[in-house]
């Protein structure tokens, strides 16, 4: 999972809410801000958090006590402390207490994003190595086999490498991975959802249900799940605690663009975008790729996926792909109707019902890739976006 830091600004004045917002714009964090009343605890407004920026106005002693007990009770988190005009001694006094440091106001910005960014880094450092890599799927159009690829491929890495892997449907209106690999969705997506704030692995482990390949499956719950009910922070967990017990965490994505889509794309390591060589599919690839700087989330990390390379029907080539959507290589993948519509159909992956179908090897060949790619010893700079098989051949 690409690692994120989340900053919360407690602040006093609107502006400075505003200018801390300014300050972040771009960059790989997420930030919340909240007003913060006198006399109000801390404590009530930040659930989690790396860092917390506390702005320091005409506060009282009960005031500083309250932030004095959050800094000790919150080792984890990072507090700074903002002000426009400050008492030194208090300053010191906070700085006694733990406060990491001090950001004077008007907001030094090119300070702020140096401070932040090197926290980011040493945040990644120490978690990204040991942690499971995020691999999400979504289709450019709907049909264009995003689901058929995600569950394929992740059940060919489980079942054929040393490697945890648990798949996610975030499609959660019209998701079927659980009906591709005929399991009973016996709890589901929303249910991990619902109690994302608590969701440790203990939990999360309650609710996967197991393959007989060793893939561990979170199906949606069909039926038309309310979207707007679902938030970025609550999917964000979700990842999170799935990272801490798989290798690999692979996200079939619905083709939808909200606060926790683009959440899934920002904090996935790898982003699958499948397509097929129609004019439409393609246009719309180019604006999803397009879109993807302004919610924060890297196009370097994306592989475009033809599916269905050789199928007649198609209206473009493949260099007018590459050319469209800027991108130096495609992965391609062999259209098999046969096959694909049989595994389908029977809720079994393609390596049982077609294991020497074209489609199957190339599935194989992404499985082996992906392996080696978050194997131990596979050499990743920590925090890098990257595609996967830029400059080497995956699919046939
Ligand atoms: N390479 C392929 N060759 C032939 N048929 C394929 C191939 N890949 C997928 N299909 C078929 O295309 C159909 C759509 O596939 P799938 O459901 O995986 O697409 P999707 O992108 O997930 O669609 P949705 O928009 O519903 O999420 C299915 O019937 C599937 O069997
Ligand atoms: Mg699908």
């Amino acid at each position: 999972m690409t690692t994120v830091l989340d900053i919360k600004l407690l602040y006093s004045e609107q502006e400075t809410s505003e200018a801390f917002r300014r300050a972040g714009d771009g960059a790989e964090w997420t930030f919340e801000s909240e007003f913060l009343h006198r006399g109000q605890d801390p404590e009530q407004l930040v659930d989690s958090a790396d860092v917390v920026i506390y702005e320091l106005e005409g506060h009282s002693e009960a005031d500083l006590q309250l932030l004095h007990q959050f800094i000790v009770a919150h080792p984890e988190i990072e507090v700074f402390v903002t002000y426009d005009n400050a008492d030194m001694e208090i300053m010191r006094r906070l700085m006694r207490a733990g406060v990491r440091d001090t950001l004077a106001l008007p907001l030094d910005e090119d300070e702020y994003r140096k401070i932040m960014s090197e926290l980011l880094d040493r945040k990644r450092e120490t978690m990204d190595e040991a942690r499971g890599k995020v691999i999400a799927f979504m289709n450019a159009k709907g049909g264009s086999g995003a689901t058929t690829l995600a569950v394929n491929l992740a059940h060919e890495v489980a079942s054929r490498h040393d490697l945890k892997v648990a798949i996610i449907d975030f499609d959660i209106q019209f998701g079927d991975v659980a009906l591709f690999l005929d399991m009973p969705a016996k709890s589901t997506v929303m249910e991990a959802l619902s109690q994302a704030s608590r969701l440790d692995g203990t939990m999360l482990d309650a609710v996967l249900q197991k393959h007989a390949s060793g893939l561990a499956v979170l199906p949606s719950p069909g039926g038309l799940s309310r979207v707007s009910d679902i938030t970025a922070k609550e999917v964000r967990r979700l990842v999170d605690v799935a990272c801490d017990t798989h290798d690999i965490v692979i996200l079939d994505i619905p083709r939808l663009f909200n606060d926790w889509t683009e959440e899934l794309l920002r904090i996935s390591d790898h982003f699958m975008l499948v397509i097929e060589n129609g004019l439409t599919t393609v246009r719309d690839a180019k604006t999803i790729l397009d879109q993807m700087p302004t919610f924060n989330a890297s196009p370097d990390k994306v592989d475009v996926l033809l599916n269905r390379a050789e199928a007649k029907h198609g209206s473009v080539n493949e260099k007018q792909i590459t050319d469209a959507l800027k991108v130096e290589h495609i992965v391609r993948l062999h259209n098999d109707y046969t096959a694909a519509i049989t595994a389908q159909d029977r809720g079994q992956p393609l390596s049982s019902v077609a294991p020497t179908s074209k489609l199957t090897k190339d599935i194989r060949h992404m499985a082996e890739t992906v392996a080696a790619e978050v194997s131990p010893g596979a050499t990743r700079k920590p925090g890098l976006f990257k595609r996967i098989f830029t400059g080497q051949k995956a699919g046939a």
